[in-house]
Parts: structure tokens; sequence; C-alpha cells
């Protein structure tokens, strides 16, 4: 099994760090990676002239080989709601269609749709949280309900982030490509730890941030753009230079050629150029990408079962059945309520869990070790007595 990486980070003994779904900790060579950028942008000169493109290269590539993805269908944005955006640019949902969205998924998938549906004609279904934890097979179930007006497309996260909930979406793509339905994956909480394979899954759009899961900074992220969105309708949020095919600042005319760059990069940000983040997030997303989504969910499969089974018995808490849950992410739920200011009290006593939606989100990634594991089940047990 993969052994505890915590020596890469900057990780006191005493933290007990459970929260890479909120936001990571950065590894050592990711923070000098930062350090190493503000520097550059202190001294421009020494850059060299292809300094720039085999920068946005090397993090288009490294995001696309954590998705399995061709590198020219991956475009380089600042946050999941960017990207959804850009899909949301794409996609037309017909009036009187439907647009699936999960119950209390988060906002950056969702608000696209509900902000459009009442203007434009079409529904948001929400697809209520199943009593089993199952997201997929409600899901499915909602795509293919009789009677019920077309699906236009789903724009879902296929790891829920409140709950834990782990979406098999290949099944759900494969219903909706054969309803002529588009699909819109957040993958936020998947990308780097449970396998994502764009070739398998074929979602229309696909976006990740990078400062969760893969080790990054803010202000990053990628999207995935498959071809057949590439073409006419392709049209990215920003229309920006290096968009177009011929616009060059040191070339005349200035506006040579207006036509879209090819593949994704024309859905590229703009200021795409900062440096010091595109190479932490690269840095980070490599080292990811070293140890392998299946490596690193196994690890995180033991510490959040050896969790769970401490924490078995104890009064008033309720897991979601091993099956449905995503093997990074263990939510407590509390059918009586959540202990009063029980994350504070955790906190205090260097625990570190977030609330969500009333239940208590572990999520360790591979700085943990089982010492902390044991450590949250026994401050845990004292504290919420
Ligand atoms: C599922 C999910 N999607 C997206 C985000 C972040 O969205 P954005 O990059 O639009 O700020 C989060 C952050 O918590 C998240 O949990």
């Amino acid at each position: 099994m993969l052994p505890s990486q915590r020596t890469l980070f900057d990780l006191p003994r005493e933290v007990c760090y459970l929260n890479a779904a909120g936001w990571s900790p950065l590894p050592l060579a990711v923070q000098e990676a930062g350090r190493a950028g503000v520097a550059r942008k202190g001294r421009p000169w020494e850059l060299a002239p292809d300094f720039a493109a085999a920068q946005h290269e090397r993090a288009r590539a490294a995001a696309a080989r954590l998705i399995n993805a061709d590198p020219g269908d991956v475009a380089l944005i600042p946050s999941v709601s960017y990207g959804v955006a850009t899909a949301g640019k794409a996609l037309r949902p017909p009036a009187g269609s439907r647009v699936l969205v999960l119950e209390d998924d988060h906002s950056s998938p969702v608000l696209e749709w509900t902000t459009r549906a009442p203007a434009e004609g079409f529904a948001v279904e929400t697809v209520r949280r199943p009593g089993n934890g199952d997201w997929t097979a409600a899901l499915l179930e909602a795509v293919e309900r009789p009677g019920a007006p077309p699906v236009a497309l789903a724009s879902v996260s296929s790891v829920h982030w409140s709950d834990g909930g782990v979406l098999a979406l290949d099944g759900v793509a494969r219903t909706l490509r054969a309803r002529g339905a588009a699909l819109v994956v957040d993958a936020t909480h998947a990308v780097g730890v449970v396998r994502t394979d764009v070739a398998v899954l074929d979602p229309d759009f696909l976006v990740f941030p990078t400062y969760k899961w893969v080790l990054g900074p803010y202000g990053r992220a990628f999207l995935y753009v498959a071809k057949r969105r590439q073409g006419e309708e392709g049209v990215p949020l920003e229309q920006t230079s290096h968009g177009r095919r011929g616009i060059a600042a040191d070339r005349v005319p200035y506006l040579r050629d207006l036509s879209f760059a090819p593949g994704a990069r024309r859905f590229d940000m703009g200021e795409r150029d900062h440096f010091v983040s595109l190479e932490m997030a690269a840095v980070g997303m490599e080292m990811m990408a070293g140890w392998g989504a299946d490596a690193i969910a196994g690890r995180l499969r033991a510490l959040t079962d050896r969790m769970a089974e401490g924490l078995r018995g104890a009064a008033g808490v309720r897991l979601a059945d091993a099956r449905v849950r995503a093997p990074h992410l263990l939510c407590l739920e509390f059918p009586d309520g959540m202990p009063e200011g029980l994350d504070g009290r955790l906190a205090a006593e260097g625990v570190h869990a977030a609330p969500r939606l009333g239940r208590l989100r572990l999520s360790p990634h591979v700085y943990n070790d089982e010492e902390d594991a044991d450590r949250f089940v026994e401050a845990f047990r004292k504290l919420a007595r």
C-alpha cells in the first residue's frame, strides 16, 4: 500500500488535518515552485521566449494525464464555475426539457441552470438524495423516468461534496447519450483519487480545480471539452487573443486571423500567463499522477475505513454504506443533530474536519497516517459525548 507521504508536506505532527476536501496543504515542492515563480516575475527579462508556451503545455499535459484526455481537449481556466459557464455558453436546453442536478450539489454545477431556466423555459429537476445514499441509481432513475419531459442534460458532481457519495457515471453517460442529452461533470472531488477516464466516460464537459485533491493553488482549474463541442457552437466565455489563430502583438496586421484556435485551447482563460500558480498546479498534478489514483484511493480507503471502524457503535452517529461512499471521504451524520460546536472543539485539539450541511466531513489525503485516523476517533469519542 502507498505509505503516508507526510514528510513531503509542512505538516507538524501535532496537526491532524482531515480537510483536503476543503483545501489541501501544499506539498513542499509546490510551495517551492510558487517561490520560484514569484522570483521569475521579479526578473521577467530572464525568461526564454518559449517559456510561456512550455508552462501552458506542461500544466495542460499534467491535467490531461489525470483524466486520460488528449491535452488538446483541455483548457486552462480559473474555477469550476467558469468551466460550467463555458459549457453553458454552448449548451442550450430547449424549452420544455429537463436539466438534472443533484440535491445539495455544490452551487458551481447548479446555478448556471437555475439562473437561466425561468427565461429559457426549461425545468431544473433536482434529484433527491436517496435514503440508501445511492446517487447513481437515483440519477439513472430520473433520466429514465417514464412520461417525464426529455432530458437535455445532467450537470452533476461525480463525488458529492457534502455526503461523500460517489457516482458511477459511465452507465448514466451512456443512457444520456442514447437520449441525445449532454453531460457536464464537476469532478472536483474525484480527479486524482477516483479514477476518471474521459475516454471511457465521454462527457461533454468535465471540470476540476487544483486547490483540493490535486494539491495545487487557488485560481487554477481545468476544463475538458469533448471534440464534438469544439465546433461552431464552441465560443469561449472570454474573447482572448490566444483563443484566435492569428492575433500576435509582434506582427502586423494585428488582427490577422480571427478564427478560433483549434481544440480546447480557445477556451483558455484571459491572463492564463499567471506562471506562479500555473507551475504550482503542474507540480501538484504531476505528484498525484506519480502516485496514481488507484494507489491513493487504496491508501485513503484504508484510512476512512479505519475511522469508520473506530466509530462503530458511537452513539448518535450514522455512516453511509461503504458501497456508496467515495474512498477518501467519510461523512458523519447525526440524526439528532451535530453536537454544538463540535468542529471548533476538535480544532482546539488540533483535529481539523469540516461541518457540511449538518454532517461532519472527514477527508484525509496522502499526508495522513494511521495515527491521524486514531487520533480523530479518540478526540471525537471524547468530545461528542
Ligand atoms: C463540488 C465542488 N465543486 C466546485 C467547487 C468550487 O467551485 P469554484 O471553483 O467555482 O469556486 C467546490 C468547492 O468546495 C466543490 O466542492
